[in-house]
């Protein structure tokens, strides 16, 4: 698969370069007000109680800010993180060893933790609720189980797919916090944050264009603000307007809405092939040249959540605004299919 500059996910490329645009402390981190106004009376409740905060579970969609989040928390609590990943632990002896190393009050953070294998998860559990391992030492009618006590510390899991976790380990987090797409003015502002760190000189209006296309997601909105300055740089100008944004991201082929041409060609495809849907994944993947997993798991949901796409029990459905984008005239509910006005696959339009 291509990589692609509106994508959430992490790319090799977002490596932080020069300047860390992390933010350290709570304080730093714009938007998610409700969560961070609850987080903040949690970690000092922990504090003046001399205790560990209590497990926490992040999720939301790539690329808003779960490890950031995790290791602001640290931060905040004044403790080391120990990061980790769910695929990385892959046999219960690896949890033992990360547990047992842990000093009290420290933070384990396990990111992608709804790929932790079962048999892990389950050494996982006394751990959590009571601070303790038990082991089994040797095999058959000879073994026997041992328990060590574990200092009091904090599990910090993230995951996109929270629906993945399994309701036991679940259970076992006393905060779970659920991040969700930043509005436009909080993207504004951290626009603005990471081009005073990056030292670029950022006009407002572009800071505005770049918020509005970034999908709701810092990291695409920070990736979106490196190139451009690529851009700027190229031109030998100092001063990033709101015009050298708007070249920049048409020369990167995203759109006003943050749209990239594999969403505009699924959108499309949709609506021309298939008048509008509703259309089967697997009928609909063939016809763009695409894995239905990808368009499931990549594509489709900034589609869904900004309204162009629609899923229903017969398959994927364009909506009126996914026409208007285009410029393709909305066929009306009587259904005349002689209404488009422009067209994306002009040759087979006229086969
Ligand atoms: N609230 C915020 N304020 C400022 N910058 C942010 C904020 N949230 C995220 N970022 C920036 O976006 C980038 C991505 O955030 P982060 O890596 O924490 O996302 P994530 O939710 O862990 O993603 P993934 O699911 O892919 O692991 C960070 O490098 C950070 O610079
Ligand atoms: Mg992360």
């Amino acid at each position: 698969m291509e990589e692609r500059i509106v994508s959430a996910a992490r790319l090799p490329q977002d490596g932080e370069g020069d300047v860390s645009l992390r933010p350290r402390l709570l304080r730093d981190f714009i938007g998610q007000q409700q969560n961070k106004g609850n987080l903040e009376v949690f970690i000092r409740a922990a504090l003046r109680r001399g205790e560990p905060l209590d497990h926490v579970l992040l999720y939301g969609p790539p690329g808003l800010g779960k490890t950031t989040l995790a290791h602001i928390i640290a931060q905040e609590m004044g403790v080391r993180l120990y990061p980790t990943s769910g695929p990385a632990l892959e046999r219960p002896g690896d949890m033992a060893a990360v547990l047992t190393n842990l000093e009290a009050n420290e933070v384990l953070f396990i990111d992608e933790i709804h790929r932790l294998p079962r048999v892990v998860e389950e050494i996982l559990y006394p751990a959590l609720e009571d601070f303790c391992l038990d082991i089994i030492i040797g095999k058959g009618p000879g073994a026997r189980s041992l328990r060590i006590d574990l200092p009091p510390f904090t599990l910090i899991g993230a995951t996109t797919r929270a629906g993945l976790v399994s309701l036991p380990l679940r259970d076992r987090f006393g905060i779970i916090l659920r991040l969700d797409y930043y509005p436009k003015e909080d993207l504004f502002k951290i626009v603005t944050r990471a081009a005073s760190l990056l030292g670029i000189e950022l006009e407002e209006e572009g800071a505005w264009e770049i918020a509005g296309r970034a999908r709701g997601t810092p990291r695409i909105a920070t990736r979106l603000l490196r190139r451009i300055r690529d851009f700027a740089e190229v031109a030998d100008t100092k001063i990033v307007t709101q015009d050298l944004v708007k070249s920049a991201l048409e020369q990167l082929e995203v759109d006003e809405a943050g749209l990239d041409k594999v969403d505009r060609i699924l959108l499309a495809t949709v609506i021309e092939k298939f008048q509008g849907g509703p259309v089967g994944l697997d009928t609909l993947a063939a016809a763009a040249r695409e894995e239905p997993g990808t368009i499931e798991d990549v594509y489709e949901p900034y589609l869904l959540q900004m309204g162009y796409l629609q899923r229903t029990p017969r398959g994927r459905v364009a909506t009126p605004s996914a026409y208007e984008h285009l410029g393709i005239r909305c066929p009306s509910p009587k259904g005349s299919s002689s209404l488009r006005q422009t067209t994306l696959f002009p040759e087979e339009d006229e086969a």
